[in-house]
């Protein structure tokens, strides 16, 4: 098991540089709260315009689009599912996400990608679970995509922070 490749911050997503940030949409892509209303705000009225475009985005996939007014280049948007309890297929969407997301990462030559808890505010996801499944995907990527340097966990609060420090420290 390495961890070479990622690494885990407390900041703001909006604030971070890198080729990619990826963003915690909801289905119709049309901005939110959380992370979605910061990167909407961050981003300036040029995201919601590309976003209006794409039709929405179903559960577990990922769709990508200019960064406009954000210091990243590319802001890949996925929506993660709602936590209800576990039993209805929330660790498989959840890793659907991550993956969607390392495929129009590799598919655009993205060599760092930044990554909010997806999930884990809204929408419930318990937070360790969320970490241990963003953490294995990550690992998983960066091992069978050469050119994926860096994969940075932004965290928002000191719970979140607390769970990826402890999902990296497990096999
Ligand atoms: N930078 C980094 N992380 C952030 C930021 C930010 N500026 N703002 C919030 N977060 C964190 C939250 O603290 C949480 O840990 O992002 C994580 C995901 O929380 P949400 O943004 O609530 O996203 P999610 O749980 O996936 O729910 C998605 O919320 O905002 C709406 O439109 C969105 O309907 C969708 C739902």
């Amino acid at each position: 098991m390495t961890n070479s490749g990622i690494q885990v911050t407390e900041e703001d997503i909006t604030g971070i540089t890198a080729d990619a940030i990826v963003n915690a949409a909801n289905n119709s892509l049309l901005g939110g709260g959380g992370v979605d209303g910061a990167i909407h705000r961050a981003a300036g009225p040029g995201l919601l315009a590309e976003c209006r475009t794409l039709g929405g985005c179903p559960t577990g996939e990922a769709r990508i689009t200019r960064g406009y007014n954000l210091l990243a280049a590319w802001i890949i948007h996925t929506v993660g599912p709602v936590w209800r309890g576990g039993s209805q297929e929330e660790p498989e969407l959840l890793a659907r996400c991550y993956r969607s997301c390392f495929s129009l990462a590799r598919e655009h030559g993205i060599r760092t990608i930044a990554f909010p808890a997806i999930s884990t505010g809204v929408y419930g996801y318990p937070k360790k679970e969320a970490a241990r499944i963003a953490v294995r995907e990550a690992r998983q990527a960066l091992a069978e995509n050469g050119q994926l340097a860096t994969i940075l966990f932004a965290c928002f609060n000191s719970d979140t922070r607390r769970a990826y420090d402890k999902a990296l420290t497990e096999p």
